[in-house]
């Protein structure tokens, strides 16, 4: 089964998706991981892409587009792809679907995860991650222990993107740019809407019931 994991900035998608990962034994794809990963590289396009990612904006659909049927191609013979993030404007959702067609593949749910921008602040001001396993924290609401994260905090850190006026930005794109992919998906009876101002643990109980009744 393939599905795409939707909703805000900071909204739990990563959450979720690693989540469902290690239960489902899927292959995660994340633009903004792939994206934040030739930012690393210290590339000219690494260099054009931070600045874009700093400015809350997005990457264009070209780029995007070429980034994700490379992936796509690699793990081709899963049938077993989480998208975390992706689509994030009309132009993606429409090129995924051609993929799909090519490839053969197809999407069995679109799970949206619904969240406040005053919630979404609160989380992103918390956020850590860890750069040695790529697990995400937050100080207030999901902190790493010695029991959820054997790595030790000297490889946590904030993402460069995660301060309140960037968050903002990124929020008022996802409005104007990705919403409409959500009424895109409305369209199909493949789209389930999560409450994301739950806990992680609730609403990954949510997303297990949808799983399990689709797998049957
Ligand atoms: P990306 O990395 O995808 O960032 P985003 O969409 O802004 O989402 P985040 O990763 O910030 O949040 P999340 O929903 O994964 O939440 P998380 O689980 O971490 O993209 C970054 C940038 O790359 C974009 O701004 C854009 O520039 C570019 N980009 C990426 N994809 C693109 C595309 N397709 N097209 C064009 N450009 C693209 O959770 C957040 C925090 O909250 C964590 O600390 C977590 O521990 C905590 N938390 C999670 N769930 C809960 C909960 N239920 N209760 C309490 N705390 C929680
Ligand atoms: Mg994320």
């Amino acid at each position: 089964m393939n599905l795409i994991l939707f909703g805000p900035p900071g909204g739990g998608k990563g959450t979720q998706a690693d989540l469902l990962t290690s239960k489902y034994n899927l292959n995660k794809i994340s633009t903004g991981d792939l994206l934040r990963e030739e930012i690393l590289k210290k590339t000219n396009l690494g260099k054009k892409i931070k600045e874009t990612v700093d400015k809350g904006k997005l990457i264009s659909d070209n780029l995007i587009n070429k980034l994700i049927e490379n992936v796509l191609k690699e793990k081709i013979n899963s049938n077993q792809i989480i998208f975390d993030g992706y689509p994030r404007t009309l132009n993606q959702a429409n090129t995924l679907n051609i993929l799909l067609t090519k490839y053969n593949l197809k999407i069995s749910c679109v799970l949206s995860l619904n969240v406040s921008l005053d919630t979404l602040i609160k989380r992103v001001a918390g956020r850590k991650y860890c750069s040695k396993c790529n697990k995400i924290f937050n100080d207030h609401f999901y902190p790493s222990t010695n029991k959820n994260h054997k790595c030790g905090n000297s490889y946590l850190s904030k993402r460069p993107d995660d301060n309140e006026d960037t968050i903002k930005n990124r929020y008022k794109t996802y409005l104007d740019e990705t919403v409409p992919v959500l009424k895109f998906y409305e369209n199909t009876s493949t789209l389930y809407k999560i409450d994301g101002e739950l806990e992680i643990n609730e609403i990954s109980q949510q997303i297990y019931n949808i799983m399990d009744s689709i797998n049957g």
